[in-house]
């Protein structure tokens, strides 16, 4: 943990109103030769730094994002080359950033605090030996009279060009009209870096199109979170606008109303991503400083001059992770799909993995929980969710719970202890560990997740009115109080009534499946780290919850329910015996079939679908239900053009409307299944320090290949089928133990390496 002397470069503010950014300076004279010279430099807000003009780096919203409540991250920057003789600046842009600036469905603000603050040192190392400390102190000067008038990362930015001061972040500008700073504390903790650099990565040239009801908008082709660049000509004093969006509606126009939340006023939709701009005489171009938006489309408002595509680019920016996976087969559409999944995995992963990046960007937990294995065979994910996990970890109150979202921006409530969402530290590290095979993800989460059980032994002994009869047997056992959002989202449903139905009394079926799951995760984390009486104890919780959800929900061996996800979710978690399992599996795979193999399962079972009906002999159903183009289905996403997944199955109906956010990955969980069972890619153990590739061929697929870059190396699953041939390429890392199992039921062995294998499918 590092000191740092904070300032607040504002004076009185008004919380409630919006402020422009701060431009910040600090002078300092260098008398001589440097050797060395390092900047640290944080903030509560988002910053832009300078040294002598010179940008810092190419990372974007730095300091990232973190729970500010208890901590920050400083970057490090060595600057030596950048100084020299005479004066030089530490210069900075401060903006509104996740600290202070609208975050959740609500767009709330001030939700860590009001007040920005800004902390550097710079230490300057002379050839001859004297170390000198620069600080963001009293001789740092600001103002707030520059051209950014309002920022914020998701509303809006507003820019006039008419305020720019040239060369501001120059050592030689004259600031002395600039004001003073407050001197300021922080008492939460300063940390080093810990995620994945944020970074400008694709960019894409727009379509003009003019719309039916006289607007002119650019199409970029792909759905996103980035900014839009451009170059204009104009008059001193014209001001444009752009709105950023993800679609257009049934009559091909620009709109922004599916970013609404579905029968609420939450707020109005085009309260957000939006860029207002005034121009100076002449030609000019602009980046955003911090709006940062998801959107395909941009609609031009008021704009002077001829919209020519070349004054137009996209930039798409993300959490740059490591690419370790990649998916191709026959089916063109599948593949679509796997390129939609992925690309709301990166608009999704910008610093903290959240549910959508425009209406609400918030790290909503069952949305990764779910997702966990798609990233982690898409990307190396380690880094970005254990920087996630320390802020989770911070947030837990001391009786143990979690809450639902992290950072928790909002202060606990009911809501807090969210079945199937808050326990999405334990499902994910789960996940991780069996990936990268390191103990040090499970002793990281290991106390909140210990926590986090404890917190739900005590309070499913307190019961919901309702319970007290019905549930009389093993009430004890039952979380029935408290908010649980349940299966959440199925085809069918609707979001407002099944949120009320969930306030007043829960799905006890989930919580108890989600109670049971991460009691039992907890005990092989217990064993993983020889935590002998823990494992005893909490293995023994699972037992017992394994035999009140049987009781309960498995009456007479049976699910008696219309649902899928009734179905799924025993299976999945393996709560059902296994005569009782065969049983189950043939129940759904028949609904698959009346429903027309049309998707029916909702936000926490969808992920795990695919895997119990092949699991359990249904391959061809989970083929079906995969390639399915009918609405509600994966493939339909893919008809309607999409190159994102989205929040709803309902997400654009059959007459082009759209509702909801089209770039939730959640539902686009089935990736995991395409590596795992269609090439049959899987860690026999953790880390795939010994590899099981256990293909199934299917569908109307006749060759899939899958490419993953395992901690132990390189690993390859290709086969081709021909009628009744199915030939099988492998090449896993040399050394690693590689058990394969084929389509016919045989099972081989090798250490490692090229090989090629072929059977007669039955
Ligand atoms: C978010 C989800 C989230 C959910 C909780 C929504 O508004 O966008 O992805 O998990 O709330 O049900």
């Amino acid at each position: 943990m590092r000191k740092f002397l904070f300032v607040e470069p504002e004076g009185e503010i008004e919380k409630d109103k919006r402020q422009p950014a701060s431009y910040i300076r600090r002078n300092f004279y260098v008398r001589g030769e440097i050797r060395k010279a390092v900047l640290d430099i944080t903030a509560l807000g988002v910053y832009i730094g300078y040294i002598n003009g010179h940008r810092l780096t190419q990372e974007e919203l730095m300091p990232g994002y973190t729970d500010y409540k208890y901590r920050v991250q400083y970057q490090s920057y060595k600057v030596t080359s950048q100084i020299g003789e005479g004066k030089n600046v530490v210069a900075v842009i401060l903006g509104d950033g996740w600290y202070r600036g609208g975050l959740g469905a609500d767009s709330a603000r001030n939700c860590f605090g009001e007040r920005l603050k800004l902390a550097f040192r710079l230490v300057l190392e002379y050839t001859d030996g004297e170390t000198v400390t620069i600080e963001s102190d009293e001789q740092t000067l600001a103002t707030q009279d520059g051209p950014l008038r309002q920022n914020d990362l998701k509303i809006d930015e507003v820019y006039d060009a008419r305020k720019e001061m040239r060369g501001w972040n120059r050592a030689d500008f004259d600031d002395h009209l600039w004001h003073g700073v407050k001197l300021s504390s922080y008492k939460g903790e300063v940390v080093a870096h810990e995620g994945e650099p944020i970074l400008c990565q694709e960019t894409f040239v727009p379509r003009i199109l003019h719309t039916p009801n006289g607007s002119t908008v650019l199409d970029f082709g792909q759905n996103m979170t980035g900014r839009m660049k451009f170059r204009v000509s104009g008059h001193d004093g014209h001001t444009v606008s752009m709105l950023l969006g993800e679609t257009l509606d049934e009559n091909k126009n620009f709109t922004m109303k599916n970013l609404k939340i579905q029968g609420t006023g939450s707020h109005v939709a085009e309260d957000l991503q939006r860029l207002t701009y005034t121009l100076r005489e002449g030609a000019q171009e602009y980046a955003p400083h911090f709006l940062i938006s998801g959107f395909r489309y941009v609609k031009l408002e008021n704009w002077p001059e001829e919209v020519k595509v070349e004054n137009f680019e996209a930039v798409a920016i993300y959490s740059a992770l490591q690419e370790t996976g990649s998916f191709t087969c026959s089916n063109e559409l599948i593949n679509q799909f796997v390129k939609n999944v992925r690309w709301s995995q990166k608009s999704n992963f910008v610093d903290v993995p959240t549910d959508c990046p425009t209406r609400e960007r918030v790290g909503w937990t069952a949305d990764i929980s779910v997702f966990a294995k798609t990233a982690c065979y898409f990307t190396d994910s380690s880094r970005f969710l254990q920087k996630w996990f320390h802020d989770y970890e911070l947030a837990q109150l001391p009786d143990g719970n979690l809450p639902f979202a992290v950072p928790a921006y909002k202060k606990p409530d009911d809501t807090w202890g969210c079945m199937g969402w808050s326990n999405a530290i334990s499902n994910a590290a789960m996940t991780m560990y069996q990936f990268y095979g390191e103990k040090e993800i499970i002793e990281d989460v290991y106390d909140t997740v210990k926590r986090f059980v404890e917190f739900n032994i005590q309070r499913a002994k307190v019961n919901n009115i309702k319970s007290i009869i019905k549930e009389w047997k093993n009430r004890q056992y039952i979380i029935d109080t408290g908010f649980h959002f349940g299966e959440w989202l199925e085809p069918g449903s609707n979001m407002v009534k099944d949120f009320m139905e969930a306030m007043l009394y829960p799905d006890i079926e989930v919580t108890t499946a989600w109670f049971y799951e991460t009691a039992k995760q907890l005990a092989q984390m217990a064993r993983l780290l020889n935590k002998k009486e823990d494992g005893k104890r909490y293995a023994a919780l699972a037992r017992k919850l394994r035999n009140v959800y049987r009781e309960r929900f498995l009456k007479s061996g049976g699910v008696r329910e219309k649902r899928q996800c009734k179905y799924v979710r025993p299976l999945a978690m393996h709560l059902a015996e296994e005569s009782e399992a065969e049983q189950i599996a043939a129940r759904l795979n028949q609904m698959c079939v009346e429903r027309d193999y049309r998707i029916g399962t909702g936000f926490l079972t969808t992920w795990q679908i695919l895997d119990v009906l092949s699991d359990n002999g249904y391959v061809e159903t989970a083929y079906k239900i995969l390639e399915n183009t009918k609405q509600p289905g994966w493939l339909y996403t893919v008809t309607k053009g999409a190159t994102t997944t989205w929040e709803n199955w309902y997400g654009i109906d059959e007459n082009n409307k759209p509702t909801d956010s089209l770039n939730h990955y959640a539902m686009g969980a089935a990736v995991s299944w395409l590596f795992s069972h269609c090439t049959g890619i899987r860690p026999y153990k953790p880390g795939f320090e010994e590899i099981l590739i256990k293909p199934m061929p299917g569908g109307s697929l006749s060759h899939a290949r899958a490419e993953y870059k395992s901690r132990a190396g390189k690993i390859v699953s290709s086969w081709q089928r021909e009628g009744a041939q199915f030939k099988l390429h492998i090449e896993t890392p040399k050394g690693h133990k590689t058990y394969v199992e084929l389509p016919d039921g045989s099972r081989l062995e090798s250490d490692g390496g090229v090989q090629e294998y072929q059977c007669v499918l039955k």
